[in-house]
This record gives structure tokens, sequence and C-alpha cells, in this order.
């Protein structure tokens, strides 16, 4: 191969019409500044118009453009080619998804768990909202880093326990929910560690960590998880001993 091109073999599949996946190959133009998401937008635009793949912001920030590149959860706007310059640039759909076409993936279990641990900031009191409650640096330093999550799921694909045992909440879901949680403006720890205080929650983690080591913004869901844990257990010895501090 010419040191002009390189070579991309991605994933294709179209459930319902393909018995089974395929990798379809192309040579294509190298650029050293070319990301993967370049690569697979110039087989779009210039080879192959059929391939389907997400992307939106091209800056890491929307969380579209995830997919499994040479082996490794990553997004594909964010990841340079020259790192796999002397190889072939494989790319797959993210694992542990179910695809809906080439590289696009399902995403409403994810977004079914997001939802369970109620992403917002919730108050008892909806009157409350319309009063102004002053953050101070302090405030948002403790829920900073969990709050730089894109909900880009390379944590999910990247997990061992979600792709064994499905059901589980997961580590983006768990991460924002300590967000939230950590929010002094919040009132609704109670709930949420209420629902992540179960097998398919946070109790299903083992802390291999390799959520953390995928995550592109630096958020790190195994600690948050295992923070979870604790918060969990004194939410629950609590409702042992003192009842009427804790609700539901
Ligand atoms: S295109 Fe938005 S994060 Fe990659």
């Amino acid at each position: 191969m010419p040191d002009t091109d390189v070579l991309f073999r991605v994933k294709r599949y179209r459930p319902g019409s393909d018995s089974r996946p395929r990798y379809q190959e192309y040579r294509i133009p190298y650029r050293n500044d070319m990301v993967v998401l370049d690569g697979l937008n110039y087989i779009k635009d210039h080879v192959d118009p059929t391939l389907a793949f997400r992307w939106s912001c091209r800056m890491g920030i929307c969380g579209s453009c995830g997919a499994d590149v040479n082996g490794h959860p990553k997004l594909t706007c964010g990841t340079y080619v020259r790192e796999f310059r002397r190889g072939v640039v494989t790319v797959d759909p993210l694992a542990n998804f179910p695809i809906i076409k080439d590289l696009v993936v399902d995403i409403d279990d994810f977004l079914n768990k997001l939802a369970s641990v109620t992403p917002y900031i919730v108050r008892k009191d909806e009157g409350d909202l319309k009063q102004e409650y002053i953050q101070y640096p302090e405030d948002v330093e403790a829920y900073r880093q969990q709050s730089l999550c894109i909900n880009c799921m390379l944590c999910y694909a990247a997990c061992p326990v979600f792709a064994a045992s499905p059901g589980f909440v997961g580590p983006a879901a768990s991460a924002l929910a300590l967000r939230y949680i950590r929010d002094t403006r919040d009132e609704g720890a109670d709930e949420r560690l209420a629902r992540l205080n179960t097998k398919s929650g946070v109790w299903e983690c083992t802390f291999v960590g390799e959520c953390s080591v995928a995550c592109p913004k630096g958020v790190d869901p195994a600690a948050a998880i295992q923070t979870l844990k604790f918060l969990a257990t004194t939410r629950h010895m609590r409702r042992l001993l003192m009842p009427k501090s804790v609700s539901r």
C-alpha cells in the first residue's frame, strides 16, 4: 500500500437483510492530521454513501461518534489515524449494544437507564425552582468531574459486567446519579440511592475499572460507583435506625 493511503476495515450489517455482520475494506487517501471520523466521512462522501454511522459536533462534545477502533471504544472524532499508521484501521460498532445499521447502535436501553436515576435537579417543592440557589466554586467542584460526562457510552462498551449482565445500570448513569446527589441544590438523593441499592444497580459492579480507562473526558465512573455503594449503605443503615430521616 503506498504511503499516501490508509486501509479502513469497517463492520457492515443490516439486520433483516444481512445474515451476519461482515467487514468491508476501503483504501482511502491518508493525511497526517486525519481522525477516524474523517476517514469514515471520506468513505461516505467519495466511495460508499451507504455506510451508516453517527456524528455531529466533531469536537468531543456531543458524544455521538463512539465506535470500537482497533478493538478499543473511542470517539472517532478524537482518535487520530496516525496512531494506527502501520496497520489497518478496523472500525466496529460499540460493543455490547444491538446494531441498528453498520456502526449505528440502539441506545434506547441506555437512555432508559439514564432516566431511571433522574439526571436533573430534583426539588421536593416545585415552587422552590423559582428562587435562586447560589453555587460557590467549592460546590461545583464537588460534582465537576462527573458533570463532564457526554453520554458517549464508551464506558458501557468497555464494561465486562454490562457485557455479561445487560440489566446493570452501568457506569455513565451511575456517575451522573452521583453528579446530582452531590449538587447542593438537589433533594433527590434518597430516591436515586433506592434505585441504585439493588443488584442491577451499583452492587453488580465488580470494580474492574475499564469504564474509567475508556472515558474520553476524564470521568471516573468506577470510583463514582464505589462512592454510591458507600452512600447507599449509609442510607440503608439510617433507614433502619432512623426511619423518619429517609424517604421510601
Ligand atoms: S462527533 Fe461529537 S463527540 Fe465526536
